[in-house]
Parts: C-alpha cells; sequence; structure tokens
C-alpha cells in the first residue's frame, strides 16, 4: 500500500469514503494498527493512563508523548501519524504552540499534530498551519478540560450547546485544520456539522454521521482488565487482556510443573563434547 498523505485523505473525504483512525502508543501498537489499514494512527494524550497507568491527561509531560511518538512512528510504514499536543505545551500563546509542534515533527517524528479547543485555539491553529505542520482540531468532549467540565461530560445536548459545538468547528475549519475530531456528541448534532463542514469530521462517541471513526486501540482490543470503566461508545471488538492473562498463567502453570521448557525448547551440544565436560 502507498503512504498515507493528506491528499490521500482529502480524496477520501470526496468520495465519502470513511476514514479509519486509531490510538497507538508504542511499537507493536503502531505496527498492528498499521498493518489493518488504518489510514491515521495517532498517538493520543490518552497514553497517559492506557500505557503509563496516570490517573489523566493532565500529568504527561511533552517529553514523554515525544519518546511514544518515534517509536510509533517507526512502526506506521503506511499511516499518516498524528501526535496529540499534551497539555501546557499549547494553551500559553501562539509561539508556545508552534515550539511545541515543531518538536513534535523534528524529535517525534510524527507527520501531524492534534490539539484539543474551538474558537479560542483559531489563532493558535493558524500559526501552526502556516508553518506547514497538519493540525487535527478536537473539538466537543476536550478531556484535558475536564476539569473546568466537571467530569466527561456529553456535548451539545441543548441547542445552545450544540450551536457552540458548531461554531467550534467552523472556527477550527477556517483556521486550517485539516480535519477534526468531535468527541461526545449527539450523533445528530455530529452529523449536521459533517455536513456543514469542507474538512472531514473525525467522530469518537459522535455517531455514524461522521467522515470517519477514532477508537482507543487498548479499548477497542479490549487490551484492559474487567472493571475498568470504559465510555458507552466503546466496541469491544476483541479480548486482548484475557488472551494475554490465559497466557501468562499457563506459562506459571508449565514452569512449576517444569513441564516448560521442552526438549524442542532447548540447545543440543555433541555428544563428545558433553562427554568431555562431565568428566
Ligand atoms: O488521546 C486520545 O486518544 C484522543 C482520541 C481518543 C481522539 O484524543
Ligand atoms: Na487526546
Amino acid at each position: 500500500r502507498k503512504k498515507v498523505t493528506l491528499n490521500t485523505i482529502r480524496s477520501m473525504y470526496k468520495k465519502g469514503e470513511p476514514i479509519t483512525v486509531l490510538t497507538a502508543h508504542d511499537f507493536p501498537s503502531g505496527h498492528v494498527a498499521d498493518v489493518a489499514g488504518m489510514e491515521i494512527v495517532l498517538v493520543g494524550d490518552s497514553l497517559a493512563m492506557v500505557a503509563l497507568g496516570m490517573e489523566d491527561t493532565s500529568e504527561v509531560l511533552l517529553e514523554e508523548m515525544l519518546l511514544h511518538c518515534r517509536s510509533v512512528s517507526r512502526a506506521a510504514k503506511t499511516a499518516f501519524t498524528v501526535g496529540d499536543l499534551p497539555m501546557g505545551s499549547y494553551e500559553i500563546a501562539p509561539e508556545q504552540a508552534l515550539e511545541s509542534a515543531i518538536r513534535f515533527i523534528k524529535e517525534g517524528r510524527v507527520q501531524g499534530i492534534k490539539l484539543e479547543g474551538g474558537i479560542e485555539m483559531a489563532p493558535t491553529i493558524k500559526k501552526i498551519t502556516t508553518a506547514g505542520i497538519p493540525v487535527l482540531g478536537h473539538i466537543g468532549l476536550t478531556p484535558q478540560r475536564q476539569n473546568a467540565f466537571g467530569g466527561f461530560r456529553v456535548q451539545g445536548k441543548t441547542s445552545e450547546g450544540a450551536m457552540k459545538v458548531l461554531e467550534d468547528a467552523l472556527a477550527v475549519q477556517a483556521a486550517g485544520c485539516f480535519a477534526v475530531v468531535v468527541e461526545a456528541v449527539p450523533q445528530e448534532v455530529a452529523a449536521l456539522i459533517t455536513k456543514k463542514l469542507s474538512i472531514p469530521t473525525i467522530g469518537i462517541g459522535a455517531g455514524n454521521g461522521c467522515s470517519g471513526q477514532v477508537l482507543v486501540q487498548v479499548d477497542m482490543t479490549g487490551n484492559f482488565p474487567p472493571g475498568r470503566f470504559i465510555p458507552k461508545f466503546v466496541k469491544k471488538y476483541g479480548d486482548v487482556w484475557s488472551e494475554s492473562l490465559k497466557a501468562i498463567e499457563a506459562y506459571r502453570d508449565e514452569t512449576k510443573s517444569r513441564s516448560y521448557p521442552a526438549k524442542e525448547h532447548t540447545y543440543p551440544i555433541p555428544k563428545e563434547e558433553l562427554e568431555k565436560f562431565q568428566r
């Protein structure tokens, strides 16, 4: 397959072909997403929780994001790669945001960046896109602002709320975003926003009227222990955690019973050499 570029994304959008986006946080998860044919692989700051065990995304540092971006980028041979600007790396001024974005390209080796926010982030998005760095917008529920939202709340559930999400969408489009993530918004609202835009919407918890979808890889592959909270919009397509647990338990049992390693897992030594050694 050919390397996915912004031209690929644009022509898919024109043809109405859904755009598939998945997160990855290291070389193996980037590799499998790439082989599976994801057009965009996103190094989301959700890796704070799913890869680093942090409480929320506010804790992850720019340098930590860069390390993960580098490992995913080495794996994503075909997909277009995007890295999430973490909280604190872009809000102060457009110049700060551009500096962070440049580090993502030069050190993280990704091809574009994502940042959260609507109208208020338009000058920042403009600054970055003008420098030639593709920006993926992110509106609706923006998890980096969970404290201000009073938790993870569906956005656009009132007519004013829906209008606010639409205005944010139009603002990030005008600022130069190549696409925009729309998170946790009623299906009808996201569908109408998609109709009004001339760039792709990438939905998460926003229904099937968007131009594409994005999910967090560990969520959709079921690579988490039972009992973890998973949002309503996640579909669990696999049970990777249970598979890993089964494998590790079998290794434990076979090691305890000495049935592992078996003959086929060992290295031979010529008989004469062994006899000499044993003497
Ligand atoms: O951090 C992340 O994984 C994201 C996607 C869910 C859009 O921002
Ligand atoms: Na994110």
